[in-house]
């Protein structure tokens, strides 16, 4: 379980990205329509929960030898009716395993749904799904209806083992 109190934590998570975009603290994503998204590193005013959250996915994934993705980061990443991610892969630096561990924070009514090396994944609100964004090319379905979708995504980079 990547939210302990289940959706009363949730609920902080998805109150602090609110306020992140009525702040207007989240950019417009110019990799297509109706994406905003903001990026956060360790000195940047986010409740401890995020952080707390963002250890939980890591422990899950069982790896003791890891550093934080500099390039993207964590990030939140919103979508809104029509949004959708086209399909792409994100790099690697040499040697290292980028891995990207995703919490969908706010599931829209319709879309918004993850596609996975053409498979699409199904996800429930406040599941975690992971993947190695270098090797596996990955997008979403348009977000449909007027619930948006909230994903916070952290990335790590791993060693490449077996190279
Ligand atoms: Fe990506």
């Amino acid at each position: 379980m990547i939210f302990e109190s289940g959706s009363e934590e949730q609920s902080v998570l998805l109150q602090w990205a609110e306020d992140e975009f009525t702040g207007n603290r989240l950019k417009a994503n110019p990799a297509g329509p109706n994406r905003y998204f903001a990026r956060y590193e360790e000195s940047d005013p986010v409740p401890d929960l995020f952080w707390q959250v963002r250890r939980r996915a890591v422990s899950a994934f069982s790896v003791t030898d890891y550093e934080d993705e500099p390039r993207y980061k964590c990030f939140l990443g919103y979508n809104t009716e029509g949004g959708f991610i086209s399909e792409h892969i994100d790099p690697s630096p040499p040697g290292k395993r980028h891995v990207r561990m995703n919490i969908m924070l706010s599931k829209p009514h319709g879309g918004g749904r993850p596609v996975i090396d053409r498979r699409m994944i199904n996800v429930q609100e406040r599941d975690l799904w992971c993947f190695y964004p270098t090797l596996m090319r990955h997008s979403s379905t348009p977000v449909s209806g007027n619930r948006k979708r909230f994903v916070l995504s952290i990335g790590i980079l791993v060693p490449e083992i077996g190279s």
